[in-house]
């Protein structure tokens, strides 16, 4: 226990440290941190959101479910683990979840995240192992133990969340927050045509989860302005980092770095010198030529740190409330979300959708909180 204890000082420290040279340049906010429990399927833009939660003074992240996504659990584990290593955070328990979808067969994107899920960076070794007890009844443990402040942060398939939920029903008013990575309103999927990857992986488990917030909100078991915020494509879209970002950040952390560009040859590895910055550099390299085979640019939509972000601020974004489910049995539309925008199903509204966000202040806050934290691992 007492190397638990120094590990979580240490890692205070760490944030603190970070935390002052980020109030050096931007107004000290003395809000204690809020408690945030994030279930990811790390893939390379979980990783960025990871890295903001622990790089953000208002956050205390108090545990990670890892789910299948990305790639299969058991390397989401791996990668969750080695994330915390190298960022210090190595008191924050890691759990692991389902095996599979609740009914759907397991799907993967190495493609699009790199064999291991990080594109080509290499993650520190370490010894630790996930949680003995898995990701739903971590999720349930988190609850109980904040009961009414947890957040809760969710930017993989919504397999665990669902499995929790039918552990603990009354986990909607246990929440204080829940944001959602996943769905696309009025806009284009990345999956098929019309459903994006979190949804698609397992639709019936986001069905259960909008039908579960729907229902508390129904029985005015949570008032509708606390139903989970869900950051679909149509938002995280317009959240595209680009190499001269990248750079920015490389530069606040006091890195050496260099810009990328499409013309690099496929794979080359960061010059950073600051270990942190090394691992997202040759992570989102991947990430920049997966979207680029895309015909969408040498560029990587951020889908996950926006909602992290979103986790911590709601205000970031522009939101509107609507009654959301998802279509199980569509032919060509299984995984698609539907928000019910002019009230035809006469159901409560169960999703603030994301509809509004600002490209530039979210970058300005990831550098600010994200460049100093890196800078600290450096040194410590
Ligand atoms: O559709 C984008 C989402 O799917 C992101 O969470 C990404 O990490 C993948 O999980
Ligand atoms: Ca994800």
């Amino acid at each position: 226990m007492a190397g638990l204890v120094s590990r979580r000082v240490r890692r205070r420290r760490l944030r603190v440290a970070a935390g002052i040279v980020a109030a050096v340049t931007t107004a000290h906010d003395p809000t204690p941190a809020l408690p945030v429990f994030a279930d990811v399927d790390t893939g390379v833009d979980d990783a960025m959101a990871l890295v903001y939660l622990l790089a953000s003074t208002d956050a205390d992240v108090v545990g990670i479910a890892s789910t299948g996504g990305n790639v299969d659990v058991d390397q989401v584990c791996r990668n969750n683990l080695g994330l915390l290593q190298l960022c210090g955070a190595t008191d924050i328990p890691v759990s692991r979840g389902a095996d599979q979808p609740l009914s759907a067969a397991m799907r993967t994107a190495e493609d699009t995240h790199g064999p291991a899920g990080l594109g080509y960076a290499e993650l520190p070794r370490h010894d630790r192992e996930p949680t003995s007890y898995d990701s739903a009844e971590a999720w349930v443990r988190a609850a109980h133990a904040h009961p009414g402040e947890l957040i809760g942060l969710v930017t993989g398939p919504l397999t665990n969340l669902a499995l929790a939920l039918r552990a603990e029903p009354t986990l909607p008013s246990l929440l204080r927050r829940l944001v959602i990575m996943g769905g696309s309103f009025d806009y284009r999927g990345n999956t098929t045509p019309v459903a994006e990857w979190n949804i698609s992986v397992d639709p019936e488990a986001a069905a259960e989860v909008f039908t579960a917030w729907g229902r508390a909100a129904d029985a005015k078991q949570i008032a509708v302005q606390d139903v989970p915020i869900v950051c679909g494509l149509n938002l995280t879209e317009n959240i595209a980092l680009t190499p001269a970002i990248l750079h920015r950040l490389g530069i606040a952390a006091g890195s050496s770095t260099m810009a990328m560009s499409v013309l690099d040859a496929r794979g080359t590895h960061s010059v950073a010198d600051n270990p942190l910055i090394r691992v997202l550099e040759d992570a989102m390299r991947f990430y920049f030529e997966f979207h680029f085979d895309q015909g969408e640019g040498f560029l990587a939509h951020l889908h996950d740190p926006l909602a992290a972000a979103v986790a911590l601020d709601p205000a970031l974004i522009g939101t509107r409330p609507t009654t959301v489910d998802v279509e199980l049995t569509g032919t060509l539309t299984r995984g698609m979300t539907i928000a019910d925008w002019s009230r035809r199903w006469g159901r409560a509204p169960n999703a603030q959708v994301g509809v509004q966000v600002d490209p530039p202040a979210f970058f300005e806050r990831f550098i600010s909180r994200v460049g100093p934290f890196a800078r600290g691992l450096a040194h410590s």
